[in-house]
């Protein structure tokens, strides 16, 4: 039957289009997302905005973590869940999109920009 199987190619095509349109329309709100996240997770430990110390002394506050690194290099790290040898800190595993959330929100509040 031909017309059974258009329709399933239309069915398809909506269904893929409908995964597309949301994520430009969340993109603007990354940062503002990212910056939530770490709000809840981190900052009792982490310094997270432009100024202030860490909570916790041997926490470095978020705006350095450019000045070593990379902040890209920490969303491999942040979805598997492992973020370096740091026995005080819980670990995490974060989803894709809150991984890419919390780098922007990251690279939005860096003293330095990152190195190459
Ligand atoms: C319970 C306290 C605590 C919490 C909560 C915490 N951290 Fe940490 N974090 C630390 C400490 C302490 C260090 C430094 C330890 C060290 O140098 O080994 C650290 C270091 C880091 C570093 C630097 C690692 C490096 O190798 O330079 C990053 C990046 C980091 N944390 C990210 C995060 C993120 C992202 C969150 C929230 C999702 C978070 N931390 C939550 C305590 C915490």
């Amino acid at each position: 039957m031909p017309g059974r199987l258009g329709l399933q190619g239309f069915a398809l095509a909506a269904f893929l289009l409908s995964f597309a349109a949301p994520a430009v329309a969340v993109e603007k709100d990354m940062t503002a997302k990212g910056e939530v996240l770490v709000k809840e997770n981190c900052a009792r430990c982490h310094a997270i905005g432009k100024e202030g110390d860490s909570p916790h002394e041997d926490a470095p506050p978020f705006r350095t973590l450019s000045s070593k690194y990379p902040v890209g290099d920490l969303a491999e790290s942040l979805a598997e869940g492992i973020v370096s040898g740091h026995p005080d800190m819980p670990i995490f595993a974060f989803n894709a999109h809150d991984v890419e959330a919390i780098i922007q929100y990251l690279e939005s509040i860096q003293d330095s920009p990152s190195p190459r």
